[in-house]
């Protein structure tokens, strides 16, 4: 028996985690002032590339003492390029509860191969800071994207700690509380929750982690893409926009022109609120269903930007298939693009709910959800 499909579909169904929709009604046209064929190095190549970094600074409330550096590679060319350069000088503590994080222990531990504890937490669940020791480097992800799993706050990394903190926020930064004077490293990209364009990666530094680029040279040699030193001092060009190497001015006028919208909506404020009211809307859709819940078990850690759903109900047998045939009904129906778990992750669906997506169209998605789920379990019953 076929379910009756819903009456309307969002407006807008791109729920991808990545590149994420971009600003509501954006068209190219927006982009008509980019700098192009113009040298990044030029006056108006500079004053836009510094634009973008002070505008970071002032949606994010990042402290003035802070660098923020615009650098290559995306979020994962700032993370590497943080750990490559900082690390080493002492111990490390690698903290992961999913695929993104566990990338970069990776990282340290076979690449780098750093003295380093390693603590993991299955996917659902995250690692309890109270147990780590923060006299070490410790490396983490703010926000779990293939998880859906965030630290709710940073209150237990101690303010007096010896060792750095590097987080990778990528999947936080403009959704969610970033503690500054916690994070002596951070890092996102572009194309996450202001839906920019990627490869262009945003590396914050702490007071404390200029102090030790400056202090600390690693045993391993550094391309020039992470070399963020010369004679032992910072180069503080690159925290004004000279950057390291060329960027697209193209994009750099699409994340200025993400940014002047994010300060229309209300700044940080107006964006979480929205993230929020997006996320929220799905905690209520499941909160109403036993078939259907977040991955992330405890209430506090769900991610208001990648929610992480499973299906729940005992007569579905192979998980996989199942989650995979409702995110294909939808996408063929065109109400929700790129809703599948990454390819890591348990099985079940990821629906992005940054501030760049609209609460309507995840409320008009959600009925869908439920076409999908009734029609797959009807095709179950039926051929057993
Ligand atoms: C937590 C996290 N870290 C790193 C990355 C890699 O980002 P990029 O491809 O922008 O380097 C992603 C991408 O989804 C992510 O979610």
């Amino acid at each position: 028996m076929a379910i009756q499909a819903p009456a309307t579909r969002p407006a807008n169904p791109r729920f991808s985690s990545g590149p994420c929709a971009k600003i509501p009604g954006f068209e190219l046209s927006q982009l008509a002032d980019a700098a192009l064929g113009r040298s990044h190095r030029a006056k108006i190549g500079k004053d836009k590339l510094k634009a973008a970094i002070e505008t970071t600074r002032e949606i994010l409330g990042i402290p003035a003492d802070y660098r923020i550096g615009i650098v290559p590679a995306s979020d994962t060319g700032a993370v590497e390029m943080a750990m490559w350069s900082l690390l080493g000088a002492r111990k490390a503590t690698m903290v992961a509860w999913e695929s993104f994080g566990a990338g970069w222990v990776t990282d340290v531990v076979k690449q780098l191969k750093i003295d380093a504890e390693v603590k993991t937490a299955e996917y659902g669940e995250i690692v309890d800071f109270a147990t780590l020791d923060f006299d070490t480097d410790v490396v983490f992800t703010w926000n779990g994207t293939t998880s859906g799993v965030r630290l709710p706050n940073g209150d237990a990394i101690p303010a007096d700690r010896q060792g750095l903190t590097i987080c990778d926020a990528t999947s936080a930064a403009f959704a969610q509380d970033l503690p500054w004077e916690k994070l002596d490293v951070t890092t996102f990209s572009w194309q996450k929750v202001l839906g920019g364009e990627a490869a262009h990666g945003i590396l914050v530094l702490g007071p404390r982690a200029v102090e030790r680029l400056e202090s600390y040279t690693p045993a391993w040699p550094l391309p020039k893409i992470f070399r963020m030193t010369k004679g032992g001092k910072l180069i503080e060009g690159i925290f004004v926009g000279e950057t390291i190497n060329t960027p697209s001015m193209l994009c750099v006028e699409d994340y200025l022109v993400a940014l002047d919208w994010a300060k229309s909506v209300g700044g940080l404020k107006g964006l979480q609120d929205r993230a929020d009211a997006n996320a929220g809307a799905i905690w209520d859709f499941c909160a109403a269903r036993d078939w259907i819940d977040n991955l992330a078990v405890d209430p506090a850690t769900r991610s208001n930007t990648s929610v992480c759903l499973k299906f729940t109900d005992a007569r579905i047998t192979d998980g996989a298939a199942f989650a995979k045939a409702v995110q294909k009904r939808l996408e063929a129906e065109g109400v929700a693009l790129d809703v599948g778990a990454y390819r890591d992750a348990p099985a079940g669906l990821r629906i992005w709910c940054g501030g760049t997506v609209e609460t309507a169209d995840i409320a008009a998605m959600l009925p869908w959800l439920e076409w999908a789920y009734q029609s797959e379990i009807a095709a179950l019953t039926e051929a057993a």
